[in-house]
């Protein structure tokens, strides 16, 4: 009797790719990342040795990361601005690393990085040391260079990501960056200790939002088979939608081949909607309340000028044939948290569009997994 075993098939789990896998590792991933760092329902570090008073004195934030690492911290960004009105500075690590940075002693660096061995990062993070700053590191990898010469790390729990593109990755660095958000706000005195305690709950409650989220992966494909025909795709959105867009537009090129750009919508009318004709597939992320009439109006002047809009948003139904082509809702939570649920949606697009053209999903053309070369 002769047994065959596929070795990488196995590790797959019966998932076509190891980024669908790990797409559908994020409930796991979030819950094995946040709980630990939970106590008496409120953000607690003590296990990961962060210290209270480099959180309660610091003036200001800079957070430097690569890529997807790097759009989480813009998603953090906004987050900790709005919520603690802290200024946050997000710098990609390789124009950092050249500067000389605004950055002092007053200021915690926020160091976010999946692998910990991104070249442009850790050089980056010496040069923050170098400033007097102290280093906060987000790592996924335990034991790697970039947790190693920080000053404090906050390991995220995704387990190994092996699909280039990154996924659970993101979703965990953002989940990091709240839950320090919080403990900020509660050390600072911003938030009291009931807000600290409301925003834990939205934050875990994230967990289940993701676990019925998933469950639109169907519909989802069918949107897929539409962009695969497309040559640029554009993501639009406003707050925290925006940030999160920049992260949808990343992970289609980078597996779909499809060119795509980010824009805040309400700047598309200072350049990007001279390329909105016929068919230009325009993902739409209308989540924030506060801005949702803004978006719905930038929505109609695309679609007007002809483009096949997906909507996603927490409406549970969307007709209106002037809006959007497809809708695809996320369930509803305070906007503060739902990008954790839209950027499930987005990774979907980008895997479904990608598989759909029968690329090779997880090792994308000319792009690396971990970038340890300048
Ligand atoms: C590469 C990967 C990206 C990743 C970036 C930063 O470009 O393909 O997925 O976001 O490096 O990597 P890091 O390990 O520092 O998060």
């Amino acid at each position: 009797l002769k047994i065959t075993w596929d070795i990488t098939a196995a590790q797959k789990g019966g998932y076509p790719h190891f980024m669908l896998k790990e797409i559908y590792e994020q409930p796991d991933a979030l819950r094995n990342t946040i709980t630990p760092r939970i106590v008496n329902s409120l953000p607690d570090f003590t296990e990961d040795g962060i210290d209270d008073d480099v959180l309660r004195n610091l003036e200001n934030i800079t957070v430097v990361a690569c890529g997807t690492a790097m759009h989480a911290g813009i998603v953090g960004k906004a987050m900790i601005e709005k919520e603690l009105r802290i200024p946050v500075n997000v710098e990609i690590a390789s124009e950092f690393r050249y500067k000389e940075p605004l950055i002092n002693e007053k200021t915690l660096v926020i160091v976010t990085s999946q692998s910990g061995e991104t070249i442009d990062t850790l050089e980056a993070l010496r040069l923050a040391k170098r400033c007097g700053s102290k280093v906060l590191s987000i790592v996924n990898v335990k034991g790697s260079t970039i947790a190693r010469e920080s000053d404090y790390v906050l390991y995220t729990h995704a387990g190994p990501e092996i699909a280039v593109a990154s996924t659970k990755a993101y979703s965990v660095q953002m989940a990091a960056m709240y839950l320090i958000g919080c403990r900020i706000g509660y050390v600072k005195g911003i938030y009291s200790e009931d807000r600290a305690r409301e925003f834990i709950r939205q934050l875990l409650d994230v967990i289940p939002v993701i676990e019925e989220t998933l469950k639109q992966a169907d519909e989802v494909k069918t949107v897929a088979n539409y962009i695969k025909m497309a040559p640029d795709a554009f993501f639009i959105g406003r707050g925290l939608d925006y940030t999160l867009s920049l992260e949808g537009a990343l992970k289609l090129k980078e597996i779909s081949y499809v060119h795509a750009e980010a824009y805040a919508a309400g700047e598309l009318k200072h350049g990007t909607i001279a390329l909105i004709t016929d068919n230009v597939p325009v993902i739409a992320l209308a989540t924030q309340e506060s801005v949702y009439g803004k978006m719905i109006s930038n929505i109609r002047e695309v679609k007007a000028r002809g483009a096949y809009v997906i909507l996603v948003s927490m409406d549970e139904e969307y007709n209106d044939g002037d809006v959007c082509d497809k809708h695809i809702s996320i369930p509803k939570q305070d906007g503060l948290f739902t990008v954790f649920s839209a950027a499930v949606i987005l990774q979907l697009i980008a895997y479904y569009t990608s598989d759909a053209k029968g690329l090779d999903v997880d090792k994308p053309r000319n792009l690396a997994k971990s970038v340890t070369v300048e």
